[in-house]
């Protein structure tokens, strides 16, 4: 049997050492050592290996059958949706999310719904006593017996509990907070919650349970530690913040089994979240339509588009100099933006106050929104609302030009499950792009093109 100790690794070069360090001898970077278990070989080498937890021989792919073909329903349909039709076996799920955004609430209601359909169900929380669970779970409806609830933190204990009562379903809550006896960095620290996520997904591969990781995510977004998680698992999701604040937005960031381009809407309600099976409904609600100066864009928040409602407000300077406010966006693009409308578009700003404002809070700072921006000015500046089902894509180019944009069929597919009809958007973007069921595309090459097509030809003069 070999025996396990830790040691340190530099995350970024490898460099190894028994103590933790704020900077690696090796390669002088800051803060990158992580307490990670080690197994001394036995015979000879005598080199360091990582323990790995399920070794199988290797077998000719055609002998390999496919148990992972049936997918169980969790019971939410908006959750079935985002997983890619439902769970599959062996599945490890990570479902990342601020603090209080509603993970647990979502985990247990899903967790009472498999129990109802018969399964059993191992909800293990390290956050919340079973006193508490109980009380949550009265608030959401009906107790089934099927639903185990334990609250404990070792992984060890987890496994060996989980191995003997080989549940159907398996719901960690929250991965910062269990912990495994073999380091001694406290739980929620990145070779922690490493360690007991390689225990855990490999749990999950050997046993056939699917088994859902919950994890806050830090302030920075990533999910702590650094995005070290979502490498190991299958699916990775996150729970959002929607737009006003009882929407919580579902999406898959990761998905071996599925599309990452569905997301799933919820409305938090004192009995819990419901689903929002018409969210483009819910999201249309809040803007104003048939009002100039506001048009949506699609911004990509890393690997995930956003729909964003950019307002602008163009206003006679009364005295001196005129006015530029900008909140949420970026001050000197929209000067730019400006500078072009009135050059290239005969939009003259020059002696009108602008106010640029991204509604709901948001912070967009993508050149796909040039285009939206620009036409929310000129909208304004018009007097002439912008269609209130058309979303504008597109990076403004100094010479009046409209500029591609990487991840055209993400955006646009966002829009689209968002109830979007129209999609104004670069013409090389148009060209590339299939037919999109329900989504009419229209690729513009220029900004003056965009001004006509969005704001009918009389706006355009000279
Ligand atoms: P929770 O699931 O505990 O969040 P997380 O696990 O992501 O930290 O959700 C907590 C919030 O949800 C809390 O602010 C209260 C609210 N909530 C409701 O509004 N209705 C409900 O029925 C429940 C259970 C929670
Ligand atoms: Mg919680």
């Amino acid at each position: 049997m070999a025996k396990t100790r830790t040691v340190f690794l530099c995350q970024s070069c490898g460099y190894s050492r028994g103590k933790w360090l704020g900077k690696c001898p090796e390669c002088s970077e800051w803060n990158t050592f992580v307490e990670e278990v080690v197994a001394r070989a036995t015979k000879g080498g005598g080199g360091l290996r990582v323990v790995s937890a399920n070794s199988s021989e290797p077998t000719p792919i055609t002998e390999i059958r496919d148990k992972t073909e049936k997918r169980t329903s969790t019971g939410i349909g908006e959750l079935d949706r985002v997983l890619g039709g439902g769970l599959v076996r062996g599945a490890a799920v990570l479902v990342g999310g601020d603090p209080g955004i509603g993970k647990s609430t979502l985990m247990l209601q899903a967790s009472m719904a498999m129990a109802d359909e018969g399964m059993s169900v191992l909800y293990v929380s390290g956050e919340e006593s079973v006193g508490q669970i109980r009380l949550r779970a009265e608030r959401l409806g009906e107790m089934p017996e099927g639903l185990l609830v334990w609250s404990e933190t070792s992984v060890e204990n987890i496994e060996a509990k989980a191995t003997v009562l080989k549940p159907d379903i398996m719901v960690i809550d929250s991965v910062q907070t269990i912990f495994s006896e073999m380091l001694e960095s406290s739980p929620g620290s990145v070779g922690q919650v490493r360690e007991i996520s390689a225990k855990l997904t490999s749990f999950a591969k050997t046993a056939g349970v699917p088994v859902f990781l919950v994890g806050h995510v830090t302030k920075d977004g990533a999910i702590a530690g650094p995005r070290v998680l979502e490498h190991m698992v299958d699916t990775v999701l996150y729970f959002e913040g929607g737009p006003s604040n009882f929407y919580r937005i579902l999406r898959a960031v990761k998905n071996r089994f599925g599309s990452v381009m569905e997301i799933g809407v919820f409305e938090m309600k004192s009995s819990g979240l419901t689903e929002v099976l018409n969210p483009s409904e819910v999201f249309l609600q809040d803007r104003p339509t048939g009002v100039s100066g506001s048009c949506v864009a699609v911004s990509m928040e890393g690997t995930r588009p956003l729909l964003v409602e950019i307002q602008a407000l163009v206003s006679p300077t009364v005295f001196g100099v005129p006015r530029r406010t900008v909140v949420g966006a970026d001050f000197n693009k929209v000067l730019l933006i400006a500078a072009v409308l009135e050059k290239k578009a005969s939009v003259t700003l020059t002696n009108h106050d602008i106010f640029i404002k991204v509604a709901g809070g948001m912070r967009i700072n993508e050149p796909a929104t040039d285009l939206a921006t620009a036409l929310a000015l000129a909208s304004n500046f018009r007097d002439k609302a912008i269609d209130g089902a058309t979303v504008i894509i597109g990076e403004l180019g100094l010479a009046g030009e409209v500029r591609s944009v990487v991840m055209a069929e993400q955006r646009v597919m966002e829009a689209k499950k968002l109830g979007f009809k129209r999609c104004i958007l670069p013409k090389d973007n148009a060209l590339g792009l299939k037919r999109i069921k329900g989504v009419e595309l229209i690729g513009v090459a220029t900004l003056r093109e965009a001004l006509d097509v969005v704001l009918g030809e009389s706006s355009v003069k000279g």
